[in-house]
């Protein structure tokens, strides 16, 4: 059976080629057949059997951000076996995989590693191995997805025209892994990056982006209100805490009420507040924190130093003292997540001539959520959108993403690694055409 799948394989990359070579980037759905190829490689028991085996172990084990010592060492192992050689350690756990000629254009295809410190509640044979544990961002399938696209495109390594570099990244949950990548300067000569995030929600086969911004910058926050603490029935001897952090909430709600843009969507959101003990005791102090998030640098800027000024503000309007702690050393800011409008076209081309039209939402709606894929964007251009991994038997708000009850429909896996795999190989044969003439005859040569 291999031998003569590979022999088709090969003549249908040719025909990518060729189409590629001869040919404008496609821009309409008449062009399907010619990247179905990956799609029936990653579908093909070969390797889809494969990606649910190597998904299902990262699923027993989740390990946390920079934490991803096992994990790391099952992608070199997989990657040990296909050949493909690769840098390790990149950010403590990281890995960098390389297919291709090892000359420029270089690409970019992005997977993060890390779980969540949370109890799964899916009772099915694969669950989470390790109590407090679970991979309920999905980041176990990321990781399968990229070993799908490696495996795929290594069949074809003769043909790729640069080099598909693979980002296997720690500690996207808060971590800043992406930077930290960066930082290491394993991207240096990349041109382009894509990522992707499974959607529980969106139905098998369908993917949904948009061009400009789709996730939000974020950051987080932490203020220590300091009063006088005594006893509850007497309150002209104490200095209270509790009031002023009060005072402190309330404001904050009107930074996105009254100050903001009604047109430019933010969020302040209190998630954590701490203080006292007893029915009958003023506490010393109180602490609260929580999350802001804005879709441009200077709406989040202007958001942090506002909350900063309302806190001092309204501790001081209580009598109280206030520190505000922005976390820097622990949860990095994450800039918004842009997508490149060139890519997006490329993005577009690729999913619709793989899928389908009617299964390309290339409008989404944009999502409060944040990525730290944000920060390969402010360096290098870059594309992110959404997989369905939905499953159909699921009712909504059963299985949600950073839910216990998160559950991934594996049926999903062979469409983000053809995705991923198409995404790079043609994005390559596009730039090898813009940079080097007589490139197209070139290939009218080799077939
Ligand atoms: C990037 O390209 C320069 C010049 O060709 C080379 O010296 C450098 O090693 C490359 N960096 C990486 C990370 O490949
Ligand atoms: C606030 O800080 C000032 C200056 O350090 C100090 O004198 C005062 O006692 C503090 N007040 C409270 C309630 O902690
Ligand atoms: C592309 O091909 C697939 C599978 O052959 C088919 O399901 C899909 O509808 C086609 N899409 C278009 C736009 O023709
Ligand atoms: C869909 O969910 C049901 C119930 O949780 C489960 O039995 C089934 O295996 C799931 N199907 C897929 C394809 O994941
Ligand atoms: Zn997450
Ligand atoms: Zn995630």
């Amino acid at each position: 059976m291999s031998s003569s799948f590979k022999f088709i394989c090969y003549h249908f990359f040719i025909i990518i080629l060729h189409v590629f070579a001869a040919t404008q980037i496609l821009s309409s759905s008449t062009h399907n057949s010619s990247f179905n190829n990956f799609l029936d490689s990653a579908k093909n028991p070969e390797v889809y059997d494969w990606m649910i085996n190597i998904r299902r172990k990262i699923h027993e084990n989740p390990e946390l951000g920079y934490e991803e010592f096992e994990t790391s060492e099952l992608i070199r192992t997989e990657l040990d076996k296909l050949s493909i050689p690769y840098k390790y350690p990149v950010a403590i756990t990281g890995v960098i995989g390389f297919i291709g000629t090892g000359l420029s254009p270089f690409v970019a295809l992005r997977a993060d590693m890390d779980a969540l410190s949370m109890q799964e509640m899916v009772e099915w044979e694969h669950r989470s191995k390790v109590p407090g544990k679970m991979h309920a961002c999905g980041h176990d399938a990321h990781v399968t997805m990229l070993l799908g696209a490696a495996k795929i495109l290594k069949q074809h390594e003769k043909e790729i025209q640069g080099t598909i570099v693979l980002v296997f990244q720690p500690a996207e949950e808060g971590g800043g892994g992406a930077k930290k990548i960066l930082d290491a300067g394993a991207l240096e000569n990349v041109t382009a990056i894509f990522g992707l995030h499974i959607v529980p929600d969106l139905p098998i086969g369908e993917v949904s982006s948009r061009s400009g911004p789709i996730l939000a910058g974020s950051g987080f926050f932490e203020a220590k209100i300091s009063g006088k603490g005594g006893h509850a029935a007497i309150p002209q001897q104490s200095i209270d805490p509790i009031l002023a952090a009060s005072g402190a909430i309330i404001s904050l709600q009107h930074l996105v009420s009254r100050e903001a843009d009604p047109l430019d969507s933010q969020v302040v959101t209190i998630a954590k507040i701490q203080g006292g003990s007893a029915f009958n005791v003023i506490p010393d102090h109180v602490t609260i924190g929580g999350t802001f998030r804005a879709f441009s640098k200077e709406s989040f800027n202007q958001l942090r130093q506002r909350i900063e000024e309302v806190i001092i503000g309204q501790a001081a309007v209580h009598r109280c003292n206030a520190t505000v702690d922005f976390l820097h050393g622990v949860k990095p800011f994450y800039p918004p997540t842009v997508n490149n409008a060139d890519l997006h076209e490329h993005f577009v081309n690729v999913a619709v001539n793989m899928l389908g039209i009617d299964k390309v939402d290339s409008v989404m709606t944009p999502y409060m959520g944040s990525e730290d894929f944000s920060f390969y964007q402010e360096v290098i251009p870059g594309y992110f959108f959404m997989l369905g991994v939905k499953n159909a038997s699921h009712k909504r708000f059963e299985s949600l993403l950073h839910s216990p009850y998160l559950e991934i429909n594996e049926d999903g896996l062979p469409y983000g690694a053809a995705l991923h795999a198409s995404l790079a190989a043609s994005y390559l044969l596009k730039h090898q055409r813009d940079t080097v003439p007589g490139v197209e005859r070139k290939y009218h040569d080799e077939l």
